[in-house]
């Protein structure tokens, strides 16, 4: 069942619509083979040979996933890292990548160590300045442009369209960390991205309870065929157990992402000028820089995650102020990570260390499906405690 027309809710909430065909079960049994057998003459008519990339446990998240995105294609992996890494690593050495100067940290790190090494050549630009983008590209040179909207974890947006536009007009390709924004709220394959990348990790399972991640294309061609052989050989890929636990997960993503947005535009706005606040980083505050981009590509609203600046003064510093404020709060939960039904607080420049574009009187927020009201309250009292 296809599910046609129907819209992203009905999608999510029936995972698709399929039934077990041989139980007439309405959940997925968990497949956990590892291998399949072989007809009597030699062939493997199942279509199946090994679990490394064949496993059935991936159909339906992997079959939802790409609806969602409206992606020819879309694959599981073990993580959000094993995902990013695979578009990577199906370039060849020499090959010029652009990627945003701001942008998920641990993978910024792989690219500039590891990915460096191999042979890539990574240049990191603004990418929310599109004639930085424009003067960064090489014709013939430039394989793929890297972006992340909003990013980590100053929530900048890049157009993506217009980044797609200029990227094809190089000869690159445009991939899309789409992992605060969600299929919710945007689907970059319809503004003209080749790859869509999520930290399943985040919103799609939505819990804390998983890692993985996914790649989706818009279309098949010899570069997601190299992506395909990257997690085949190299065996990133998920297990049964979590695939299907991705799939119960995603069966409310569109409640959780839209309450998540509910409450961190009524934060943003509480915060947004508070005497103890320097500064609110939310892409859904209309004074926000990139709040126009990112009303024209998030659509029903502009995410869960913000940041907000802790306001120094002659007794503390921002940056001392901001720690207080996290060891204060009791409903906000003091840990890394996005997208959980849970809200968290992290000062993100001890996460990311040396080289990070972090200030450091800055809290990132993930917000949760608690009620508003009371994490705006377990905030004002963190605040001023951390003040006293
Ligand atoms: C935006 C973004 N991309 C990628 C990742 C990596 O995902 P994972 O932790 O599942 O490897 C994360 C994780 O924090 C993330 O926030």
């Amino acid at each position: 069942m296809g599910m046609g027309s129907y819209q992203a809710d009905s999608v999510l909430a029936q995972g698709l619509g399929w039934i077990d065909e041989q139980t007439r079960a309405i959940t997925p049994p968990i497949h956990v083979s590892s291998t399949y057998l072989r007809d009597a003459d030699n062939q493997y008519r199942s279509g199946r040979v090994y679990a490394r990339d064949q496993n059935p446990a991936f159909d339906q998240a992997e079959a939802v996933l790409s609806k969602l995105e409206g992606a020819h294609q879309t694959l599981l992996f073990a993580s959000g890292m094993a995902a990013a890494t695979a578009v990577f690593q199906a370039l060849q050495p020499g090959d010029h990548v652009l990627a945003p100067k701001v942008m998920y940290w641990s993978l910024r790190n792989w690219l500039m160590t590891f990915a460096v090494g191999w042979g890539l050549k990574v240049e990191l630009i603004d990418m929310s300045d599109p004639q930085a983008v424009t003067a960064a590209l090489q014709p013939g040179k430039t394989k793929l442009v890297w972006i992340e909207t909003p990013a980590n974890p100053l929530w900048m947006l890049t157009d993506i369209a217009a980044t797609a536009q200029a990227a094809h007009a190089a000869g690159a390709l445009l991939a899309v960390d789409s992992t605060v924004s969600t299929p919710i709220l945007t689907q970059p394959l319809a503004l003209g991205a080749d790859i869509v990348m999520h930290a399943a990790t985040k919103y799609l399972n939505g819990h804390s309870d998983l890692i993985a991640g996914t790649l989706g294309t818009r279309v098949d061609s010899e570069y997601w065929q190299r992506v395909r052989k990257v997690r085949a050989q190299v065996g990133g890929t998920l297990g049964s157990f979590e695939a299907w636990l991705l799939l119960r997960g995603m069966r409310t993503l569109h409640l959780r992402v839209r309450a998540a947005c509910a409450s961190a535009q009524k934060i943003a706005e509480h915060f947004n000028g508070h005497p103890l606040v320097a500064e609110v980083l939310y892409p859904g505050l209309p004074g926000f820089t990139g709040h126009a981009i990112a009303k024209a590509q998030m659509k029903g609203g502009f995410g869960g995650m913000m940041s907000i600046r802790a306001k120094g003064n002659a007794a503390v510093s921002g940056e001392a102020a901001a720690i207080a404020v996290a060891a204060h709060t009791q409903l906000w939960k003091r840990a890394t990570s996005l997208g959980g039904t849970e809200s968290l607080i992290e000062h993100r420049a001890s996460v990311e260390g040396v080289g990070t574009p972090a200030p450091t009187d800055l809290l990132r927020l993930s917000v949760g499906i608690e009620h508003v009201d009371d994490l705006i309250g377990d905030m004002e009292q963190a605040l001023v405690a951390a003040h006293a």
